[in-house]
């Protein structure tokens, strides 16, 4: 399955220090041996790496690691200090994961976007009242050839033709943006590559290109697939699926008693722009392809794979599910963002899809390519777009829901991924996270106050038959008046004015997160 069985370590470290030796050096290092009087050789690089074999990164580690800034620390914590009461029946883990870079980027790459670290995943084992904590980076194929060579090989976001010679061929994928349960396996996941597959216990990593027994063809799989309410099927796509910039997706099913792919189809997009999420209902799919689009020059520029180009339209695409693409109809609208899906439905031939989204590029680190970022502009909000399949309709209809609410990284109960939903939750910035009803049409707030700020939270049902959106919201907050330190906090999910049921005192500044999944104790393996 793996695209290249990971090349022998010892071979991926000599071979990465020949004739690019300078990618092992950070720039501090690099002055000092000039100031030395080495050589600027290869060879002379190479001895004056074995000199400056200390690891230094930069004074600011938040360039290289987010919000999250750099940990590098695989740590186990058994029995954590809880402050108030976990619900002695809640039983399941909270798996959550993010960049932390493995290695400090080259000076020529320090520029790079803040997301380009190796996957860390972390994992709260609640059970019983008590909450074990273990991390783990993943290890990609990224990671191992970086581990052996002890440096950083691969350069800017998704732009290959930066990576050092000695690593072509394998992937480049970091595994840093999203953990999802299925068919017993943990998959860590990034869009550009397919999953890796972890033991969702151990965290021990088993598979760094997991293809779903053979069925995924494409290159890339997405961060963001969906289960179906009904079937607890799995469903993903990939884009530039058949390589780097090009215009191809592949959608597929996977059963979730034997991972196998039961249903897979190939469609082309308007152009090749970034599909971070996508909707699913129990009879459609639909894809929102947005302005953040790459090319050839930019790849040639080495910048980082996207730029924003605000004249292009938006176009969202709907294709039935279960056939072969051919009945995919594309709907244009303003060239807009939108990033997560919150929640969608089909009801007879209307399709309804919730997602978080701007007027403009909400991804700062992103270059434009026609104007500056405009950050009042990108402020996030829950955006509908509608279409009906039996009108001769060409473009979209998008309503906003609660003006009042800003923010990003829409979630929902994810037991109801392709039905139509009631609740959904926003990381709604200052405000803190905010629950929105859509029947009562009203939104409450969990505020933490001014010295700790959230991460995303996740949405986890009291009981495996919970009604929707009957349980609590977990996350991790940020004590930034403690030097960072992170809590693990619980509060009600319908009256989060009541505050925090359950705070997990971490000693300690966990790695830092892009997205969390939540799964219940009756479907983890047993030990
Ligand atoms: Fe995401």
């Amino acid at each position: 399955m793996q695209k290249q069985s990971g090349l022998p370590a010892g071979a991926v470290t000599r071979a990465g220090l020949e004739p690019d030796s300078t990618l092992t050096l950070d720039r501090r290092s690099f002055l000092r041996a000039a100031l030395a009087g080495g050589a600027v050789t290869s060879t002379g690089l190479a001895s004056m790496r074995s000199a400056e074999a200390g690891l230094s990164f930069p004074e600011d580690r938040r360039l290289f690691g987010g919000g999250g800034a750099v940990s590098r620390s695989e740590n186990d914590l058994y029995d954590c200090e809880v402050e108030g009461d976990i619900p002695a029946d809640l039983d399941g883990v909270f798996y959550r994961v993010g960049p932390d870079p493995q290695y400090p980027k080259p000076a020529q790459y320090e520029n790079d976007i803040p997301f380009d670290g190796e996957g860390h995943v972390t994992m709260f084992r609640i059970k019983d009242g008590h909450v074990d904590y273990r991390s783990r980076y993943v290890r990609t194929q990224r990671w191992k050839a970086q581990h052996a060579a002890r440096s950083s090989l691969f350069g800017m976001y998704r732009n290959p033709g930066t990576d050092a010679p000695s690593v072509k061929g394998l992937s480049r994928g970091t595994a840093n943006t999203q953990v999802f349960y299925h068919h017993g396996k943990l998959l860590a996941l990034k869009e550009d590559s397919p999953p890796v597959a972890m033991d969702p216990l151990t965290l021990e990593t088993l598979d760094d290109y997991y293809t779903f027994g053979g069925g995924l063809k494409g290159e890339t799989f997405t961060a963001h697939p969906k289960i179906d309410s009904h079937t607890g099927e799995l469903i993903g796509f990939g884009y530039e699926a058949k390589g780097l910039l090009t215009d191809d997706v592949e959608i597929i099913s996977v059963d979730p008693k034997t991972g196998k792919v039961t249903w897979s189809a190939w469609i082309k997009v308007p152009y090749a722009g970034m599909l971070h999420d996508f909707g699913v209902t129990e009879k459609h799919i639909m894809f929102l392809v947005i302005p953040m689009v790459s090319s050839r020059e930019i790849l040639a520029r080495n910048g980082p794979h996207f730029a924003w180009d605000s004249t292009l339209p938006s176009w969202l695409g709907v294709m039935a599910r279960g056939g072969d693409g051919s009945d995919l109809r594309w709907f244009k609208g303003k060239g807009e963002m939108a990033t997560h899906t919150m929640g969608n439905w089909s009801d007879g031939s209307k399709v309804y899809f919730d997602m978080d989204g701007a007027p403009t590029n909400q991804f700062p680190f992103f270059p434009q390519l026609h104007e500056s970022f405009d950050p009042n502009a990108a402020s996030g909000q829950i955006r509908r777009m509608r279409v009906d399949l039996s009108r001769k309709q060409d473009n979209f209809e998008v309503e906003i829901l609660y003006p009042e609410v800003r923010g990003v990284l829409a979630r929902q109960d994810d037991r109801y991924h392709t039905v139509h939903y009631r609740f959904g939750f926003l990381q709604a910035g200052r405000q803190g996270w905010a629950i929105v009803d859509h029947q009562t049409q009203l939104a409450k707030f969990y505020n933490p106050g001014p010295d700790t700020t959230l991460a995303e939270m996740c949405f986890v049902p009291r009981r495996k038959d919970a009604p929707e959106g009957d349980g609590y919201l977990i996350g991790i907050a940020t004590r930034l008046k403690e030097n960072s330190r992170s809590d693990l906090i619980l509060i009600d999910a319908q009256h989060p004015e009541d505050g925090v049921i359950a705070t997990v005192h971490m000693p300690y500044r966990i790695p830092g997160q892009v997205h969390g999944f939540w799964v219940g104790g009756s479907d983890l393996p047993e030990v």
